[in-house]
């Protein structure tokens, strides 16, 4: 993070494409008159309109550009300029093949789709940075112009010899000789060996899949490519005289690009997000959605843009369902809860030809602003002038579960234990939901991020220990904190080679036990873990254990619970061991949901972990915001129907939506205490 951004007002906007109009001013005019009703107060323009800026070489024409840009500032509306990268014009893929992406199996791709770059190219570098410099020029300090998106959803790779040379290059610079790499890679194995950096080729279906060491530097490298192209896209814009923020739109669940790694280098982040809302029960979708804010806001502990969401039903998921009334506004409500300080869409205006001709837009091919999306729209902004203040206000999360780009890499590509599922997203999930049932506020991080100031960090399925991070947790330990580690963690180190000695590596004493078998089980198959008498954090209750158990053996470790069935019936299901001044939990199995509940509730409790609300439904979503002069208490109902809480309504007040010991069905109730 660069600049801590602040715009002073939740933005309510979306993608625009005016240049898909252009030969309709009537259009282009009634929009204005429709954004102002809807209480649009911003527009994401030029993702994808490198044609119209650049119609051929070195042809620019950005008066379209510099109108619009006008008259939506005279009403009242600011832009987020977009960098044209995510699409090139066809005289360039037709005069320089090289910007084409080529793909794991050595094709280089046609012109056509987008996101469709190299970004090693320097032919693509020296376009990008032509253009982009010259939209900073004559953009970059225009007072509607209040940010800058790049490009648009950076993903994917390139296997082409330009990026293959790249390739080359970082790994030499990371291991130095080709023993390192060899030794850090195991290749003896198979007989694999490189006898020099010349011979390494990019990971391909026709090739080498096979050592995972190589894939995960491919992973690696495509992210710091990624990166590099980023950082080039920024200086060109600060070359042209545009200090503005920068902000790129990361993807749900997307696995492609370590986000983590683009912290320091944008200003804000920001997400696009398509829930498949009402094809299961709401609230579970909300809790799936949950989870992805905390993911997007957790990457710089800062608020963040909710980039784009459909305000209808989009058109490319296998089905196209209508949002219900008052889902908009309460997924809406969701995003700020979690940290967003932004509604945006995708689209204001539905485009009229190609692929997302029948996606969800604010105003859509009829014309008019009598539509129920445009009500909604409307209603969302309407709600979002009442929020203002709460723009740039912090969430002060005390408990964290650590989600880790590498290691899921290195996880989900491992061969073993269990080909079948590793469920790793659920496991994560399940200690989130159990937090996130006690209404508190979780942080989602990765292994570089911090553990201080964190009373309880659950760390599940951690399979890599990146260097350093076992120190870290010792630490934390020590001083105090709680850590809850799960089976399967501290397997393997950076370059995923397995620890020797013993695991959870590093952390054995920390743990108070060494793990000594790990038993997959068959779907459909399960164990239970049984609660031992007296044990001393009260749990009661015998849950199922699914897929995979920890044969552990404690040394100094309590244990708590033990295994009910099998061989290793008797042996520890779930342990704690005191370290320093801090405790630290190890669950063995795949345990269901009610299992992390009841253990995440005990645990919180006695790490003294403080809640506002104590008894907390089912389907409700509680979050905080806090500002430098009050907290806000955000209560949402995703229940289809009304249901019944009883709020600290005393100490914070409500402020915003109507609570009188019930919330109603998808309603916001916003709780307000004065610092
Ligand atoms: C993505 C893209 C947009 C658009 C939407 C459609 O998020 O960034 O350009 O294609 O999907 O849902
Ligand atoms: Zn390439």
């Amino acid at each position: 993070m660069r600049q801590e951004v602040n715009f002073g007002k939740m933005i309510h906007g979306g993608d625009y494409n005016p240049e898909q109009w252009l030969d309709m001013p009537e259009i282009l005019e009634k929009d204005i008159e429709y954004f102002k009703k809807a209480k649009i107060n911003e527009v994401s323009l030029g993702i994808f309109a490198w044609a119209k800026l650049e119609p051929e070489e070195g042809v620019f024409d950005f008066d379209w550009m510099e109108k619009i840009i006008d008259r939506l500032y005279e009403n009242g509306i600011s832009t987020m300029l977009a960098t044209p990268s995510g699409a090139r014009p066809k005289w360039m893929a037709d005069k320089y093949p090289e910007v084409l992406r080529v793909a794991p199996d050595r094709t280089r791709n046609l012109f056509g789709a987008r996101h469709n770059h190299c970004y090693t190219s320097p032919v693509y570098r020296e376009k990008v940075r032509i253009i982009n410099k010259k939209l900073a020029e004559k953009f970059g300090n225009h007072p509607g112009v209040i940010a800058w998106h790049l490009s648009n959803e950076y993903g994917g790779e390139c296997h082409c010899p330009l990026c293959q040379e790249a390739f080359r290059e970082w790994l030499k610079e990371k291991y130095q000789t080709i023993d390192r790499l060899n030794k850090a890679w195991a290749t003896t194995f198979w007989s694999h060996t490189y006898n020099s950096f010349d011979q390494i080729e990019s990971p391909s279906p026709r090739g080498e899949m096979a050592v995972h060491g190589l894939n995960l530097d491919w992973k690696r490298f495509v992210t710091d490519r990624t990166v590099d192209f980023v950082k080039h896209e920024i200086q060109a814009i600060r070359d042209g005289g545009s200090d503005k923020p920068t902000t790129i739109n990361m993807m749900y669940d997307f696995q492609g690009l370590n986000y983590h790694k683009f912290a320091d280098i944008i200003d804000i982040v920001s997400w696009d997000n398509y829930p498949q809302w009402h094809k299961k029960e709401e609230y579970l979708t909300a809790m799936d959605d949950g989870m992805q804010h905390d993911i997007m806001r957790s990457i710089q502990k800062r608020p963040f843009l909710l980039m784009e969401c459909c305000p209808g039903a989009t058109n490319w998921q296998p089905v196209s369902k209508l949002k219900r009334p008052g889902m908009l506004h309460a997924a809406s409500m969701q995003a700020i809860a979690h940290g967003s300080d932004s509604i945006q869409y995708f689209q204001l205006r539905k485009s009229r030809g190609s692929s997302e001709k029948f996606h969800g837009a604010v105003i859509d091919h009829y014309g008019g602003d009598d539509t129920r999306t445009f009500g909604e729209v409307t209603q969302v902004g309407e709600t979002l002038e009442k929020l203002q203040e709460m723009t740039g206000s912090h969430t002060p999360a005390k408990v964290a579960v650590v989600f880790d780009w590498e290691s899921r890499w290195a996880l989900e590509d491992a061969q073993g234990p269990r080909n079948a599922g590793m469920h790793y997203k659920e496991t994560v999930e399940k200690s989130y939901y159990a937090f996130r049932r006690l209404g508190l506020d979780v942080d989602m991080i990765d292994m570089e991020q911090e553990l201080d100031g964190y009373q309880v960090v659950a760390a599940p399925m951690l399979y890599m220990f990146r260097a350093g991070f076992e120190q870290k947790v010792r630490a934390f330990v020590e001083k105090g904190g709680t850590f809850v580690l799960t089976y399967w963690s501290g397997i393997v180190d950076e370059t995923d080679l397995c620890f020797l000695g013993g695991t959870p590596a590093g952390l054995m004493d920390v743990m108070g036990l060494r793990s000594t078998e790990i038993d997959a089980l068959y779907d459909g198959e399960s164990n239970v873990g049984v609660p031992c008498q007296g044990n001393h954090l009260h749990m009661t209750e015998s849950y199922r254990c699914t897929n995979l158990c920890d044969l552990v053996k404690a040394s100094t470790a309590e244990v708590l619970m033990t295994y009910g069935e099998d061989f290793y019936e008797g042996m520890p299901a779930l342990t704690c061991n005191r370290f320093g001044k801090g405790r630290a939990y190890y669950i063995c199995a795949d345990f269901e949901q009610e299992f992390y509940n009841e253990l995440f509730r005990k645990v919180t409790a006695e790490a003294g972990v403080k809640r506002a609300v104590t008894h907390i439904p089912c389907g409700v979503d509680i979050t905080t915001r806090e500002s430098g002069q009050a907290v806000y208490l955000i209560v949402q109902n995703f229940n289809r129907k009304p249901v019944e809480i009883s709020l600290p309504v005393e100490e914070y007040p409500v402020w915003y939506g109507s609570y009188d010991g019930t919330i109603g069905k998808w309603e916001t109730v916003i709780l307000k205490k004065e610092k």
